[in-house]
Formats: structure tokens, sequence, C-alpha cells
């Protein structure tokens, strides 16, 4: 791998370009250099950078659980920190990837412009809603999954009944699907024009990735967490 340029290393996996640009290794305009090289420039250890993308790897491993047999509040701390840390990392990298490609593409590619807002607004809604389940309804569910338990009463929350703090969730929920189709539908599909460079393709594969674990990440929410939330709270209230 010492001897594999970077920028084949972000070919075969775009997610390696995150950790990259971490260390400010350039796999775009530079990444013809062996990561050895780019290593040595850059005041890294290839052995960091090799168990960085050991790591990315080995999260792949870990797809089939059968959430739906799990107690709510581990699922719930799973949903934590699986999406929502993952959406609190990469925000940061798709946003500066986002500046950049329009910054170079952005006059003969306007769409780009369009991807961009569109990222924007998503994860400043998506930020404001992680709050809300973290702070409000996650704490509860996992009270409910306690007491449960422990066969323990419930206090009375301060919203009446769990059904109203999840309305509001998956209607926001609806919204983030519908940026992300609005995307989709910007982008033609995510589409790269012949003149993309590096950063521009990169930028489109995270945009994929971020919708994909976005899909999955409401999938367990809306069709797990919640309507079992839904259950637990009618069974002991
Ligand atoms: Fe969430
Ligand atoms: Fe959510």
């Amino acid at each position: 791998m010492e001897q594999t340029t970077v920028s084949d290393i972000v070919a075969k996996d775009f997610r390696a370009a995150a950790i990259f640009d971490k260390h400010l290794i350039d796999f775009c305009c530079h990444g013809k250099v062996s990561l050895e090289e780019a290593c040595k420039k850059s005041g890294v250890t290839v052995d960091k950078i090799q168990s960085e993308l050991a790591l990315i790897s080995a999260a792949d491993k870990n797809t089939n659980e059968s959430y739906d047999t799990w107690e709510l509040d581990r699922l719930s701390e799973y949903i934590l920190q699986t999406h929502h840390r993952y959406i609190k990392e990469a925000v940061p990298v798709i946003t500066a990837h986002c500046e950049k490609v329009v910054f170079k593409h952005g006059a003969r590619h306007p769409e780009v412009i369009q991807v961009k807002e569109l990222f924007q607004e998503l994860s400043e809604d998506l930020t404001r809603h992680m709050t809300k389940e973290e702070t409000v309804l996650f704490p509860y569910i996992k009270v409910l999954a306690q007491s449960h338990r422990e066969g323990k009463p419930v206090p009375i929350p301060p919203f009446g009944t769990i059904q109203n703090p999840i309305r509001m969730m998956e209607s926001e929920h609806e919204n983030a699907g519908n940026s992300l189709q609005a995307m989709r539908l910007v982008s033609g599909n995510f589409m790269l024009p012949p003149d993309a460079c590096a950063t521009f393709g990169v930028t489109y594969q995270e945009l994929q990735r971020f919708e994909s674990d976005l899909h999955k990440h409401i999938h367990l929410e809306n069709n797990i967490l919640f309507p079992k939330a839904i259950e637990l709270e009618r069974k002991l209230l």
C-alpha cells in the first residue's frame, strides 16, 4: 500500500478522501504520488493513515444487524453513535468540498451551486433536528426502556405523549428526503461532467454516501424505533 498513489486509494474508496483532507494530503491536483511520499510531505506516518483506512473498511462489516430485536435504549444509542456522529463528521468535510467545487467549476457548471445550497440547507435542518432528538426524544425513549425493564412507573413527559415529538420528527424526515431528491434532480443523479476534477468526483460520491446513510438512519427511526416507542409508552402509561 505504501507505493500505491493517493489518487488511486481515493479512486478505490472515496471515503479515504476525508482522511487525506484531515492530514493535509492532496489527493486531487497532486495525487499522483505514493502514499509513502505523501505522508512524508505531510508529516504523518504511513501506519497512522493505514489504521484510519482500516477503520472505514471495518465499519462495512457491521451492516446486517437485526435492529428490530434490540432494546430501544440500545437502538437509540446506536443511532446516536453511528448516524448522528457520521452526520456531524461528514458535514464540514462535504461542505468544504462543495465550496471547492463551486469555486473551480461553478461558472461552467452552475448546478453545483444549487447542490451546495441544498446541502447547506439540509445540513442546517439536520443539525437542529438531531439536537431535538438528542435532548428531548431519545432521553425519554431511554426512560421508557429502563422503566419497562425495571418495572417502574413512567413520568408523564412535558410534551404529553411521545406521539407529538415523533410526528414532528417524521415531518422533518420527509423534508430531508425532499432535499435529497432535489439534489439528485439538479445534479442529474450526480452525473459528473467530463472536465470534473478528483474533488468533484469525491464530492458527488460523498453526497451519495450521505444520502444512503440518511436513508438508513431515517428507516431505523421511522420504521423501528418510533413505532416501538409509541407501543411501549402505551403499555406503560
Ligand atoms: Fe436521528
Ligand atoms: Fe431523525
